[in-house]
């Protein structure tokens, strides 16, 4: 037998360094002893932490708390929040540590999307920073002279991925509307830790060491991930000069020093000089940029709102049908190891992912039945797909209310790991949820200025029709490719009662899903509602996380009809639970930590 406890127990206590013996596509996760050792300067406070994850133990504050993808970033986060700044603020400090310390996951070369729960007004909002398609693409930008789909490597490497990035602009405009910390300060531990060094980490190690033939295409990629032509490893000290100085530009200049002049240039210089697969970005794009406010989208869950991003990002909207259909069902009666609920579950989220197969994408460029994909009724009538006993033979696109007559084929993007998410409340009870990404691990592997440029053009459908009828999400010229992120605030009484997101490609949304199920429905806190063996269901396969008691439910849910599949599920998960006392967890697969005071 290779779990003793009951599949209840496991699934919920199921010790992580079980996780961590897994490998797989995506990297194998770290053993705790690995991940502590990689961080032995961090502070005691964040060595406690690191310790409490891997105990399965969320961290406990009552003033403010950020939990985000590495002990670094989240100490210059905590840093900010202990001076008095704001959700906002340390958000700008985190993501310019992040930048450094994982630069493989994102940074200033990519994308993020933000959810604010403003404490003043009780108001939600949310930021776009996702990047823009160049104005010359073509919607056959990842086709070959005969039309069909380049392979992905083949697109997502080199120039003709990189879209304009929208990290910079959108960290700025949050300071510019939240902030109350001088924004120069704010990079103060980056640009220390760029030009003094960071410790290189486990994790940072190993996928270097995976990539080492795509990142030494680029001469600027190699140098500093091959200094002298050897990889990086775990333990080095490494400094990085070029983004100590682009940071500074930014702290003196704001982000204008990233979108004109020396710094725009040498960005449009790389990618359209990109040996093998040059692209089309031009300063003019980059001059363009804007970070666009968004209404949330929120959807009702047993008494609470969940609010997340809409289009361009299909997070909220798939994340809103699937608990919107699991609101009809009983999921606290059934409990975590019944096969029932994790058919209700896997069959709610095929439902919904054939709607964002079919609809979702940057709503700017094409009509998204946004209301009609949420709405009660229609939910009502996907919902009541679900009351079989088997699972559905197969799914379909619903017809939700639109107010626009028009049809789309279904979407064939390709997604693969990276990014990161950060969770953060302030002292106010101000709260923001950030999923931010360079797309692919290192992106394009296009190295400027000391930062990755991202591949997150390669979200859009290669193909721009399917049998004559155009995909909603296919490429134009200024638009923003489709994301699965899922920045997402739970509202109680209109009060934030949980801030998740996760990394993951299109899994983000059955990873955020699954947390915020744990918790709601099943009472579990959130350091083990993050830590918890992942059970996947996108496309008809059932994604089971190997090595771990998820994969217990195998045998009953073939026997429902699902083929399954055991596979690393690498998630990032970083939450926050608002009650008498703030509760952070932090995911036991990587290496970040939850602290507060
Ligand atoms: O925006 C998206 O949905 C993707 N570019 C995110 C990529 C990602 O999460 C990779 N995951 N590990």
């Amino acid at each position: 037998m290779k779990h003793s406890l009951t599949v209840l127990g496991a699934l919920i206590l199921t010790a992580l360094p079980a996780v961590a013996q897994q490998t797989a596509d995506s990297i194998a996760p770290e053993a705790e002893s690995s991940v502590a050792a990689g961080f032995d300067e961090v502070s005691s406070a964040a060595l406690a932490a690191l310790d409490a994850k891997f105990s399965g133990v969320p961290v406990a504050a009552d003033s403010w708390m950020v939990a985000a993808a590495n002990p670094w970033a989240v100490q210059a986060g905590a840093r900010v929040l202990a001076e008095g700044g704001t959700a906002a603020d340390a958000m700008v400090a985190v993501q310019a540590v992040l930048g450094l310390v994982e630069p493989q996951s994102s940074g200033l070369g990519g994308g993020a999307f933000l959810v604010w729960y403003d404490a003043g007004t009780g108001e939600v909002t949310t930021l776009d920073g996702r990047e823009t398609a160049p104005l010359s693409v073509t919607p056959t930008l990842f086709q070959t002279s005969e039309g069909e789909p380049l392979r992905f490597f083949d697109a997502v490497v080199g120039g003709r991925s990189v879209g304009t990035p929208g990290t910079p602009r959108l960290m700025e405009e949050a300071h510019r509307r939240w902030g109350r910390t001088n924004w120069s300060g704010l990079f103060k531990d980056a640009i220390d830790l760029a030009e003094n060094g960071f410790t290189v980490s486990p994790r940072l190690s190993a996928l270097v060491e995976r990539d080492a033939d795509r990142l030494q295409r680029f001469p600027e990629t190699a140098e500093y991930f091959f200094p002298g032509g050897v990889a990086i490893t775990a333990g080095d000290r490494l400094a990085n000069p070029a983004y100590a100085d682009t940071l500074r530009q930014i702290a003196s200049k704001g982000s204008s020093a990233f979108y004109s002049g020396a710094i725009a240039e040498d960005i449009v210089a790389t990618v359209r000089g990109a040996p093998g697969n040059p692209g089309t970005l031009s300063t003019f794009d980059l001059s363009l940029y804007q970070a666009v406010e968004r209404p949330a989208v929120c959807v009702p869950y047993r008494e609470r709102e969940v609010c997340g991003m809409g289009p361009p990002s299909s997070g909220a909207l798939t994340v809103g049908q699937i608990l919107g259909m699991l609101d009809r069902y009983d999921l606290s009666a059934l409990g975590p190891e019944s096969p029932e609920a994790w058919r209700l579950i896997g069959d709610a989220s095929r439902l919904a992912f054939s709607d964002r197969g079919r609809y979702m994408a940057d709503s700017d460029f094409v009509p998204v039945p946004v209301k009609g994909l949420v709405a009660s009724d229609y939910l009502d009538e996907r919902a009541a797909l679900l009351e079989g006993d088997d699972a559905l033979p197969e799914v379909a696109a619903g017809s939700p209310e639109f107010d626009h007559a028009l049809n789309w084929a279904q979407d064939e993007s390709i997604e693969l790991p990276s990014t990161s998410h950060i969770s953060i409340v302030d002292s106010d009870g101000n709260a923001l949820s950030m999923t931010t990404t360079i797309e692919n691990g290192f992106g394009s592997r296009l190295f400027v200025r000391g930062f990755l440029l991202n591949n997150e053009l390669t979200d859009f459908s290669f193909r721009s029709h399917a049998n004559g009828v155009p995909i909603a999400n296919r490429v134009e010229p200024g638009k923003r490719p489709r994301s699965s992120m899922a920045p997402t605030i739970v509202l109680k009484d209109g009060a934030p009662s949980l801030v998740v997101g996760s990394p993951g490609g299109s899994r983000i949304i059955g990873y955020v899903v699954q947390a915020i199920v744990a918790h709601v429905d099943w009472g579990v806190d959130v350091q083990k509602a993050v830590a918890m063996p992942h059970l996947v269901n996108r496309f008809g396969t059932y994604d089971l996380e190997a090595g771990t008691a998820a994969e217990e439910l195998g045998p009953a849910l073939q026997e429902l009809g699902y083929e399954v599949n055991a596979r690393a599920l690498t998630s990032g998960l970083h939450a926050i639970s608002l009650g008498d006392s703030l509760l952070g967890g932090a995911d036991p697969r990587r290496e970040g930590i939850a602290l507060g005071k």
